[in-house]
């Protein structure tokens, strides 16, 4: 008798065992044509860790791309486990930009998925090859000097440092120019001539004591910006991180390059600092001119321009907090 109960005793047991495997998630949210917001200061989900950052997930042509990683390796590590997110199943991350509101996560991500595939912008302050010239000032001078006091012994004073960089051993592509990295999937990379690293240093001419400035030792670099274009029956899928470029120029970059309109602009807007007059003129911009046809503003886009953005895109405005996930 004991013998005939054990069965179905044994069957229940398995049944509720099964019940209480936690679920793969992975395939749940990052479905093709969709994209998750995975870090951001504002969302719905109180299950979720809000911090000023930006990431976002989707998946195309059966890739998965991660785009960003946000400001804090903890936060981030605790949102994707809390959203069920896999990151051993991500194929590429693109890293739209060197500053730390977007770089930090990528820490866990390369625990968790060493040898992925990492986009960037060529950025030489984050590890991209460095063309340097070492010569000098009075170039003549070097051969008046014995070898062992010249640069490689008298070798080639203009070269190229392959630095290790911030990715020291990871699987990292300098992306300098807009380009299609698999069919219709473009990188699309833009420079902001606002930010990145100005370098002065003293004149050729020394008046009155001090040097004068020289306009050819003052250089800025500009901060080298990637965003992500992805072609659909519709349009382009353009993601930006936090266009420091200016979101317009953004935009008439992967225009120029995909030759297609813009169907769903996803991510950081960077419209924070703008007043109503700017913010009106940009959105202005975005709807009659660029002809976008959805916006889904995130992270740096900001409270004024959610709100006129909402106003001028009503039912083509797409929400977008973190956790959520929507599609195109
Ligand atoms: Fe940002």
């Amino acid at each position: 008798m004991k013998k005939y109960l054990f069965v179905p005793i044994l069957l229940s047991f398995f049944i509720l065992s099964s019940l209480n495997q936690p679920e793969d998630n992975t395939n749940k949210i990052v479905q093709e044509g969709t994209i998750t917001n995975l870090y951001d200061a504002f969302g719905k989900d109180t299950t979720l860790t809000p911090d000023f950052g930006f990431s976002c997930i989707t998946k195309y042509k059966g890739k998965t791309i991660l785009f960003d990683a946000g400001s804090n390796a903890d936060i981030f590590k605790r949102n994707m486990l809390q959203l069920g997110i896999d990151l051993t199943q991500v194929d590429m991350v693109v890293l739209s930009h060197g500053h730390f509101d977007h770089l930090n996560g990528i820490d866990y991500v390369l625990q968790v998925n060493p040898n992925v595939k990492i986009y960037f912008p060529y950025d030489i302050f984050w590890g991209a090859p460095v063309p340097f010239d070492a010569t000098g000032q009075e170039a003549d001078v070097k051969d008046s000097l014995p070898k062992y006091m010249q640069y490689f012994n008298g070798g080639n004073t203009k070269f190229l440092i392959k630095q290790s960089g911030r990715f020291w051993n990871a699987n990292i592509e300098f992306v300098k120019g807009s380009k299609e990295i698999l069919p219709g999937l473009f990188l699309i990379a833009t420079s902001s001539q606002y930010m990145g690293y100005f370098s002065c240093y003293p004149g050729k001419s020394f008046v009155e004591g001090q040097f004068e400035q020289d306009a050819d030792h003052c250089k800025n670099t500009n901060l080298p910006e990637l965003s992500l274009a992805m072609k659909t029956d519709k349009g382009e899928v353009l993601i930006a991180g936090c266009s420091h470029t200016g979101i317009e120029n953004i935009v008439n970059e992967t225009m120029k390059t995909t030759g297609n309109n813009i169907e769903l602009l996803y991510g950081g807007f960077h419209l924070l600092p703008f007043d109503r007059p700017q913010t009106l003129r940009i959105v202005q911009l975005l709807r009659q001119d660029l002809k976008i046809h959805r916006v889904a503003p995130a992270h740096c886009t900001g409270h004024l321009a959610f709100k006129i953005l909402k106003d001028t895109f009503q039912g083509d405005y797409v929400y977008a907090g973190l956790g959520e996930t929507i599609s195109y």
